[in-house]
């Protein structure tokens, strides 16, 4: 049911918008706009545009039996502090993402879709609550 739901809403923005990455790191930047300077170097767009891909990927794996997308969420989480990106912020991403296909899908937002991924972001800040408690003070 889950799975089923954020695989149609990525397909639903894929088809009104094709790539949503201009969107969600609009978004991102609206939120936080010291994050931008972390993209200074990637001056095509080919970082976000890999880094959103990734993502997609490891949310469809999270909820489709999590193979590997909760390792990976709680790895990145510390590899990206590493990156410039505070701990507290790493998780915005998914607010925005969520945030930019609402915008984009509009009506065609539907309440399986927000259920579906207000779970995705509750399991996320689980995943990292959780990889925190682990790291030594
Ligand atoms: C606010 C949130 C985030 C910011 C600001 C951010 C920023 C960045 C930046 C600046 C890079 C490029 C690093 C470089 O130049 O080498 C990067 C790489 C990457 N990011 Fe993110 N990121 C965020 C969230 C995420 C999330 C949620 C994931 C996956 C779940 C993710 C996965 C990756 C991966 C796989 C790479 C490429 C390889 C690596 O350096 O680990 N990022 N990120």
């Amino acid at each position: 049911m889950r799975a089923q739901a954020i695989e149609a809403s990525l397909e639903a923005v894929a088809a009104r918008v094709g790539d949503p990455a201009p969107q969600v790191y609009a978004r991102l930047f609206a939120l936080a706009p010291a994050l931008q300077t972390l993209f200074v170097r990637d001056t095509d767009g080919s970082v976000r545009g890999q880094m959103l891909q990734q993502v997609f990927e490891t949310v469809l794996d999270l909820v489709d039996g999590d193979h590997y997308g909760g390792t990976l969420i709680a790895s990145e989480w510390v590899n990206h502090q590493n990156l410039g990106v505070p701990a507290p912020q790493f998780a915005l991403f998914f607010t925005a993402m969520i945030d930019a296909f609402r915008d984009i899908l509009g009506d065609d937002w539907t309440p399986a879709f927000e259920q579906a991924w207000a779970s995705v972001t509750a399991q996320v800040a689980a995943i990292i609550e959780q990889r925190a408690r682990q790291t030594p003070a």
